[in-house]
């Protein structure tokens, strides 16, 4: 028999308490008249810690995403080899500023700057500063601006001049991995189906997926719940619901998935050396399907 994956608001009477206190439900809520769960929003809270988006948050997510994306196209704009990755951070730094926004990752648990900037065979966490891109690069920006106090989480990864044949592929299966995943949101599908479908697609081009990172709910805050593995089994995890919200950035490398971290203790670069790409954007459960609150092709 097919699982049912309806979100289960009749709490079973062996199930954990909806209200979080670790008792069986029969010995704890049940009875007591008064202490009801009151939606899907006041279960999804209890249960996973899940804070769902109401219409006017999802707004004020999406005009933070609009920053977000301008930026990017502007540093596009902008790249060119013999640029130091530092440049991209000031020019992050004075476009959020222009537009009323503050970036998240500035002294982010010390994380120093205002972009994570990372190069070829740069994971994820690079910190501008002294680097030269050169002709040839990959060269992923990451930006997660916070506006009127609603977060945004946004990235991808460009070209600098000619890309080789690796750079190309990586690049390619990076995107279509965030693809696959986004394609699986939908109420009633789950966090492990996103996962189960990027890991497929990656895998199936020798690719392999970084499993040490994972996306994120966002929105009130940077890094909320639920976490978004971009690995996994079908079926798997909770079910989605609309209004959530909800980072997909899976990290793609050429070679192995293992990870080391640079003494700076932030770099995260492929073990073995090889390139590695990323694209991310802010996702939105709606009725039907999804929506990116950070759209790009
Ligand atoms: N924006 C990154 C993400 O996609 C995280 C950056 S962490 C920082 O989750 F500290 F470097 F900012
Ligand atoms: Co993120
Ligand atoms: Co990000």
């Amino acid at each position: 028999m097919k699982k049912d994956k309806t979100p289960d608001l009749k709490t079973g009477r062996n199930d954990p308490c909806f209200c979080g206190s670790g008792l069986k439900y029969k010995k704890c809520c049940l009875g007591k008249a008064n202490i009801k769960p009151q939606s899907i929003k006041d279960l999804y809270f209890r249960k996973h810690q899940i804070r769902l988006k109401e219409p006017r948050d999802i707004e004020g997510i999406k005009k933070a995403g609009k920053i977000g994306l301008d930026l990017l196209n502007l540093i596009e704009e902008k790249l060119g080899p013999g640029m130091y990755t530092e440049e991209i951070n000031k020019l992050s730094h004075e476009f959020l500023a222009k537009n009323g926004a503050k970036s998240a990752s500035l002294h982010y648990k010390g994380f120093p700057k205002s972009v994570c900037v990372s190069v070829n065979e740069v994971i994820c966490h690079g910190i501008p500063g002294k680097r030269i891109i050169k002709d040839g690069d990959i060269i992923n920006v990451d930006i997660t601006p916070i506006l009127n106090g609603y977060y945004a989480d946004v990235n991808k990864t460009f070209f600098i001049g000619t890309p080789g044949e690796n750079a190309k592929k990586i690049v390619k299966v990076s995107k279509e991995s965030m693809k696959a995943g986004i394609a699986m949101v939908r109420p009633n599908n789950t966090i492990g189906d996103i996962g189960w479908a990027i890991q497929t697609y990656a895998e199936g081009q020798g690719c392999s997926v970084v499993s040490d990172f994972v996306g994120h709910g966002v929105g009130f805050m940077f890094h909320e719940p639920p976490q978004v593995p971009h690995f996994g089994k079908k079926g798997e995890g909770v079910i989605l619901v609309p209004g959530m919200v909800f980072t997909i950035e899976p990290m793609i490398n050429l070679g192995k998935k293992d990870v080391r971290i640079l003494d700076d203790k932030w770099t995260a670069v492929t073990a073995d050396g090889s390139l590695s790409a990323q694209f991310e954007q802010t996702i939105l459960v709606t009725e039907y399907g999804f929506e990116s609150l950070t759209p790009f092709e």
